[in-house]
Formats: C-alpha cells, sequence, structure tokens
C-alpha cells in the first residue's frame, strides 16, 4: 500500500488540488481558475468565499481523478497548503463571515497610504526587525487601508471582532468549519509577509505592531505555529476527506523553495507563475538585504527556522495574460510563445512589465507599465518577446543584488512555475545570466513542497534526507549561449528603459 499526501495550491489565479505518493509524483490533481476583481486601476480583489469553494471544488475533483485511476483515497494521511502570500482577508469572529473582498498582493491602492508611514517616526527600524523594505506589498498597508475605509470593518475592529489572516489563514479557518473550531493559525513563511512579525522570534512583535498603531486587544491575529506541525492546523470537516489532518502550510515561494529540495545555504531556486520569485537559503540567521531584496523564512519545520534571501517580480506571467485577455495579441501563452519565436530578437522594443510599480531590487512605485521602443517595424511578436524578456531582465538584476548581498555568485538557477515551460525564455534568462537555468520535469513543486511538510508532519517521510530521489531525473538544462558582453549591452538597455519609465506617475 503507497501512502499519499495531499497539496492545497491556492494562487494568484487558480486554485489546485494535487495528489502525491512517497515517490513525489502527482498522481491526481485538479486545477480551476477563480474571477479576478479589478474595481480601479491598480486596484485587484478575490472573493474569500470563492477562494474556498474553488480549492473544495478541486479537492473534489482530485479525488475523483484518483478513484478513475484506480487509487484509494484511504491511502491519503494528510493535507498540506500552499497560497499566494500578503493577500489579506479580514472577518467577523463571531459570523465567520469576510467583512470584504481579499485585497491581493499585486494591489497597489496603499501607495499614498504607504508614502505617509515612511515619514512616520520608527520607519526606519522596520526592515531590521521583519526583514522587508516599506511598500505596497507585504499584508500591512491593506489591512490599515480597510481599517481606514470600510466602516464594518472599522466597527467590527472596535468590538474586537475582526480577525485578519494572510490566505493560509482563512483556508485553514473555514476547512476547519470556521467559528465553532475557531482554528486560527498562520506558518512563519506566510506570517513573517503581514511585517507583524519579528524574524528572529518568529513571533508578532510589539514595535511593528505598535507603528501601524494597531491594537492586539481588538484585532485577532493568527497563532503562529511551525509550517510542518501534526497537530497545530486542525482538520477538514468537509467533503469526501473530512477528518483527514492538515499538517503542512507554507507560502507559495517557499513552498516552491522546499519542493525544489533548496536545504542548503546556497541554494536557489526562481519561479516563474503570475509573479516570479528568487528564493536564496542563507541558512539558519537572517540576512537584512542592502541591495533591495527581502529577508523572509524559507521553512520552519523541526529544529531552527531557515531563512532565505528573496527577490520579488510582481509581473511575471500576468503580462502574457495581459496581452491575451486585454489586448487579444493572442488566445494563449503558446502562441505568445510561437510569436516570439517568430522573429529574430525584440527589435527595439522593451516591455517594462510594472503593472503594480516595479518590486525587487528597484522599489519604485511611480512607474506604471510601459513599451518603448516601438516604430512602423514593430510587430506583435517583438512585444510578445519584450514580454517574455522582461521577467528575466529583472531575474538578472535580482541575481546582481543576490550576489552583493551574499558575497556568492550562484551557480546554477533551478526554475519552476508555468511560464517556465517557455523555451524561449529559458533559454533568453540563461543567455541574460551567464549561467546554466536548470528545470526539473515535475514542475507542480510549489505543490510538492506543501506535501512534503505536510508528510514530513505525519513521517510519511521521516527527515529530508529521504527526499534526495525526488524529481531527480528527466530535467533539462539551458546553457548561457550568447557573449557576456552582448549580454550586458542587452541589460543596459532594460535599465534605461526602468529610468526613463519612472516618475510618470
Ligand atoms: N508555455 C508557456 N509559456 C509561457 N508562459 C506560460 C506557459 N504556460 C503557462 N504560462 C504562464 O504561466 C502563468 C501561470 O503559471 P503558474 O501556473 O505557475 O501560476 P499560478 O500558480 O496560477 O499563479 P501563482 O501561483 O503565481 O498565483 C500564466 O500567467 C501563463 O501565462
Ligand atoms: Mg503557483
Amino acid at each position: 500500500m503507497t501512502e499519499l499526501i495531499g497539496a492545497i495550491d491556492q494562487g494568484t489565479t487558480s486554485s489546485r488540488f494535487l495528489i502525491f505518493n512517497r515517490q513525489g509524483e502527482p498522481v491526481a490533481e485538479h486545477q480551476t481558475e477563480f474571477k479576478q476583481i479589478y474595481p480601479n486601476s491598480g486596484w485587484h480583489e478575490h472573493d474569500p468565499l470563492e477562494l474556498v469553494s474553488s480549492v473544495e471544488g478541486c479537492i473534489a475533483g482530485a479525488v475523483k481523478d484518483l478513484e478513475q485511476k484506480g487509487g484509494d483515497l484511504r491511502n491519503i494521511k494528510a493535507v498540506g497548503i500552499t497560497n499566494q502570500r500578503e493577500t489579506t482577508v479580514v472577518w467577523d469572529t463571531r459570523t465567520g463571515e469576510p467583512l470584504h473582498n481579499a485585497i491581493v498582493w499585486t494591489d497597489t491602492r496603499t501607495s499614498a497610504l504607504v508614502r505617509e508611514l515612511k515619514t512616520r517616526p520608527g520607519f526606519d527600524a522596520l526592515q531590521e526587525i521583519c526583514g522587508l523594505p516599506l511598500s505596497t506589498y507585504p499584508s500591512c498597508s491593506k489591512l490599515l487601508w480597510l481599517l481606514e475605509h470600510i466602516p464594518k470593518v472599522k466597527a467590527a475592529y472596535n468590538e474586537g471582532r475582526l480577525a485578519f489572516g494572510t490566505v493560509d489563514s482563512w483556508l485553514v479557518y473555514k476547512l476547519n468549519g470556521g467559528p465553532q473550531a475557531n482554528v486560527h493559525v498562520s506558518d512563519p513563511t506566510n506570517a513573517s509577509r503581514s511585517m507583524f512579525m519579528n524574524l528572529k522570534t518568529c513571533d508578532y512583535d510589539n514595535q511593528l505592531l505598535d507603528f501601524f498603531k494597531l491594537d492586539r486587544n481588538k484585532l485577532h491575529l493568527p497563532k503562529i505555529v511551525r509550517s510542518s506541525c501534526p497537530d497545530s492546523y486542525g482538520k477538514l470537516v468537509g467533503g469526501t476527506l473530512a477528518g483527514i489532518p492538515i499538517t503542512g502550510c507554507l507560502g507559495d515561494q517557499s513552498a516552491a523553495l522546499v519542493g525544489q529540495k533548496g536545504f542548503e545555504p546556497g541554494r536557489a531556486k526562481n519561479t516563474y507563475g503570475t509573479g516570479c520569485f528568487l528564493l536564496y537559503n542563507v541558512g539558519e540567521a537572517p540576512v537584512i538585504s542592502k541591495h533591495g531584496l527581502l529577508a523572509t523564512v524559507a521553512y520552519y519545520f523541526d529544529g531552527k527556522p531557515v531563512y532565505a534571501l528573496e527577490g520579488s517580480i510582481a509581473v511575471a506571467g500576468s503580462a502574457l495574460k495581459f496581452l491575451i485577455n486585454n489586448l487579444s495579441l493572442a488566445k494563449d501563452s503558446r502562441e505568445i510563445n510561437e510569436l516570439a519565436a517568430g522573429v529574430e530578437d525584440n527589435g527595439g522594443v522593451v516591455f517594462v512589465t510594472a503593472f503594480s510599480g516595479l518590486f525587487a531590487p528597484y522599489w519604485i512605485d511611480d512607474v506604471k507599465g510601459t513599451l518603448l521602443g516601438i516604430t512602423q517595424f514593430t510587430q506583435k511578436g517583438h512585444i510578445a518577446r519584450a514580454a517574455l524578456e522582461a521577467v528575466c531582465f529583472q531575474t538578472k538584476a535580482i541575481l546582481d543584488a543576490m550576489e552583493k548581498d551574499s558575497g556568492h555568485p550562484l551557480q546554477r538557477l533551478a526554475v519552476d512555475g508555468g511560464m517556465s515551460n517557455s523555451e524561449l525564455c529559458m533559454q533568453t534568462q540563461a543567455d541574460l545570466i551567464s549561467i546554466p537555468v536548470d528545470r526539473p520535469k515535475m514542475r507542480e513543486t510549489t505543490a510538492l513542497g506543501a506535501a512534503i511538510a505536510a508528510g514530513l508532519a505525519v513521517k510519511v517521510w521521516n527527515n529530508i534526507d529521504e527526499l534526495k530521489d525526488i524529481n531527480t531525473i528527466g530535467g533539462t538544462i539551458y546553457e548561457p549561449k550568447i557573449t557576456k558582453e552582448d549580454s550586458s549591452k542587452m541589460f543596459t538597455r532594460w535599465e534605461k528603459a526602468v529610468y526613463t519609465s519612472s516618475g510618470f506617475v
């Protein structure tokens, strides 16, 4: 009998449920997209109830898939959760109902608020404690915005019945049945993205909460527990998997690092999904970046927490979705690739895909998406190619910053995520960073990471050494094919484009 582990992957554009065996192979899965809500320019919301129902639908779909393939759901020992990070949900502790749509991590409505916060006394001390530079990206300003603008939220706060959570916390709460069980927890990889958590203690920090003027007697914050834990996350109460314990929880980027088995200091991975995120394992002490990167928790299993340096890029695959959905440039991302591959180069076009400002290592919030270098010569293919290249340029900028912060150049970049399916994008990436790019055969590494966290807690695997053979065969290596000189010429043009587009807003 083979033991199985389920993994909920609640992403920015889709939810998934995958079932893995002990060899780390997905044996069944189901995925659904859900509604993206854009109420104003720069605003981005999700319906919290739809996030839950999409996850429940995926669990049902994957279980059906398992049974159709002759599998037995009684072999599922535990479930892990991985999720889009920073996205902010607020609910009423009495009813368990959300008090507003979730504000998504990409949302920039708080840019004025953030500018104001930067002038508050105590601002300079924040990054040293929580690892993140203040921007619209973490959860803190999203929560402050809700308190300031939504009377229902403010009233719940004043009456001591306002619960805050990132998506992991919300899902765990609802999947446990809501207010009855009242399981309100989060793991450090998620909690560290709120700007409320002290990176070293992995607990809330009064200096941070005081800075944001939040009163813990009025606000219910999730209890921070380890990412892999047999008894803190409760269990599923409904559906075909009712009774199965939830034993693992990791923010999606941490999960991908775990799924790539980036367990030693110096290991890094880059995930090209809706956005793109490079995480570099720095070991058991956090490294506060001097070059525009984030310090974050990689995972906290047993023993000590393990930390990472992170380079966050807000827009990756979402640029392709924009070309497809908003401009009808192509019908899907495969066709974007065909268009891009149909031209020799970008034809002089640079696409600064700053739909949410620019994140790492630039942190420029007064920039919006900008296409530069268009002439009568420009074809669709050039724009498609520039969209693929944009994420590769930003990854190059992040690797340069990472080298300065860590003192070590990376030897090889492990990749995954939807956009890593693009051969052209991965070759371009290798060309621009002048080191090999290593893409595994099984690219659902985010879900695999959640399964690993859950499986370790219930001893499906006894330790991380038992994971060493997982997903090692059948990958692809992209070697750099252009000279460093040519690569640096392309990069210089990108940097010029970034500074040309800045200050427009
Ligand atoms: N062949 C392809 N070439 C280029 N891009 C692709 C290809 N296939 C998928 N993508 C892009 O990958 C993205 C989806 O990636 P992925 O499935 O990793 O994201 P996700 O998990 O839904 O999002 P996230 O986890 O970031 O919320 C889409 O934006 C899509 O445009
Ligand atoms: Mg994902």
